[in-house]
């Protein structure tokens, strides 16, 4: 939060109280120029966002030379409390425990925040922290709509700080060598790259009013999200299927997959059309994003195709997590984050890969060289992969349910090198499989949207375009692209 966004904030009568109440007094971000890190000291870092994730975070990081947790931050007291013992435990010093991230953002001692919040934070935390002179190591999806992604990437380059995203497969020789396989003409000519998430995701019960769990300040938890009853039985995680603070599969597992894609594909921007169709599936509960999605991206000639299918699935090419590339000679499966192999037209195996790697070490040895091209996932690839999935999101928030003959129809049109219907038939056997009659519930379709890349908005699309933002809550607000 720079100076002035900080003055117009405790301008604001209707805040001011609770921001004073809040924040100690008379602290102050550092400019662009400022530099707290001491890349040769040890370094200080704080986890924010402690339950599942954070845990790995913790792990990681005390898994590393010359650097000590010194913070740990969340809103709920509870998993505060159980990590900073574990912490203390492990490290022989106890972290200071807070509930608000602004609380630790003076302390010039502090060189990294690792953020592993709820994704409707991951931006604002990431833009704070670094404006406060911080480096940071920032969850996927790096944010919850396209231009708090993109605001966190020039954040990240106006302060000079190093800000790496965490998709780790990007850090695992195994995916770095089946990529650059791919790059490398490995399997000729590739014009198509598919990711999977085809993971069976539960019902997460029906829709009530629940009260935050004892020790939670919701206030915090809910940041720039505005004001909203919980409406799910399990408060935490399960926020990933409602849209108000997770962006469903497409945004959780998408960010990992369609990033291989993408980086496979040598797309550097996003893509210049998508179309997306899907449905909460199978189960009627308080979720409402969807369980079955696919999204269809072109630019160029080239396409990359995402597939959610979240019900129980079959694996394709071996694959359920995974991404595929098709080559004109052959192709290339990744079956987990750090394995996969190369195959002929024919499926002869050509190549095995292999290898997990350290993504929090990379991300410290870029930290020290203070050079964000050291990073394996700079913040940039991070913000051009979560896009992908939130444009292809956008697409389907705003389509309308039709009978499969229609959907079938509508995509005969998509020109692609993806069998576009073969894709769509593997999602009506999957729907299929688990006895959900796609005919009786019909699913949504998505217009096609066109998309420029360099301006990152949708051509002659308003609706579409109000979707790349969201109304912040104040005072958790992302900044404009002239104040970060
Ligand atoms: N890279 C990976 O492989 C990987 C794996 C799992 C999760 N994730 C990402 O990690 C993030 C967290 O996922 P999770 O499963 O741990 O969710 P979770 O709901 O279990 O935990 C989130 C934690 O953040 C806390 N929190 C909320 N607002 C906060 C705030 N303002 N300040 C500090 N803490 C706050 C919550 O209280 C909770 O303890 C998600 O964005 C998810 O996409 C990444």
């Amino acid at each position: 939060m720079a100076n002035f966004t900080r003055r117009r904030f405790l301008e604001d009568s209707l805040f001011a109280a609770a921001a004073a109440a809040a924040l100690p007094a008379g602290r102050a971000f550092a400019s662009p120029e400022a530099d707290t890190t001491s890349p040769n000291d040890k370094l200080s870092v704080m986890v924010v966002g402690l339950n599942g994730r954070g845990g790995s975070h913790i792990g990681g990081m005390l898994g590393q030379k010359g650097v000590e947790i010194t913070y740990l931050c969340d809103p709920d007291e509870g998993v505060g409390n159980r990590r900073a013992d574990d912490v203390e435990k492990k490290q022989g010093r106890r972290p200071k425990l807070i509930k608000d991230m602004r609380e630790a953002f003076d302390d010039k001692s502090l060189d990294i925040v690792t953020v592993a919040t709820p994704n409707h934070w991951h931006a604002l935390a990431a833009i704070w922290a670094m404006q406060a002179g911080k480096d940071v190591y920032l969850e996927k999806p790096v944010s919850h709509n396209v231009t708090e992604g993109r605001r966190a990437v020039q954040t990240a380059r106006k302060y000079k700080k190093i800000c790496q995203t965490g998709t780790q497969c990007r850090s695992n020789p195994g995916t770095i060598d089946a990529v650059q396989h791919v790059l490398d003409g490995g399997i000729g000519e590739v014009k198509l790259a598919r990711g999977l998430c085809y993971k069976r995701r539960g019902s997460i019960g029906p829709a009530g009013i629940f009260d935050p769990p004892k020790g939670v300040d919701y206030n915090l938890w809910q940041g720039p999200a505005s004001e909203r009853p919980i409406t799910r039985r399990r408060f935490h995680y399960d926020w990933h299927w409602q849209y108000h603070w997770g962006n469903g599969d497409m945004g959780n597992q998408g960010p990992h997959q369609m990033d291989i894609a993408r980086w496979g594909l040598g797309w550097d921007g996003l893509s210049e059309s998508v179309i997306s169709y899907g449905g909460r599936l199978g189960y009627e509960d308080a979720g409402d994003v969807a369980n079955t999605q696919v999204a269809i991206h072109r630019k160029g000639d080239k396409t990359l195709v995402f597939e959610v299918q979240g019900l129980e699935a079959k694996p394709l090419r071996g694959a359920k997590i995974g991404v595929i590339f098709y080559g004109s000679k052959g192709y290339v499966v990744l079956t987990s984050y750090t394995s996969g192999a190369a195959f002929d037209l024919d499926g002869n195996l050509v190549k095995k890969f292999n290898g997990g790697g350290d993504h929090y070490a990379n991300f410290l040895k870029a930290v020290r060289s203070r050079n964000h091209e050291d990073l394996t996932a700079d913040i940039l690839e991070g913000h051009l992969s979560a896009a992908l999935a939130h444009t292809g999101t956008i697409s389907y928030r705003l389509g309308k349910k039709v009978s499969i003959a229609k959907l079938k129809s509508a995509l005969t049109f998509v020109k692609s090198d993806d069998d576009s219907m073969e894709t769509l038939e593997r999602t009506l056997v999957h729907l299929k499989d688990n006895k959900v009659d796609a005919d009786k519930t019909k699913m949504t379709l998505g217009p096609m949207l066109k998309m420029d890349p360099k301006t990152e908005t949708f051509a002659d699309n308003d609706a579409a375009n109000a979707m790349l933002t969201r109304e912040y809550r104040k005072p958790f607000v992302v900044p404009g692209p002239e104040d970060v």
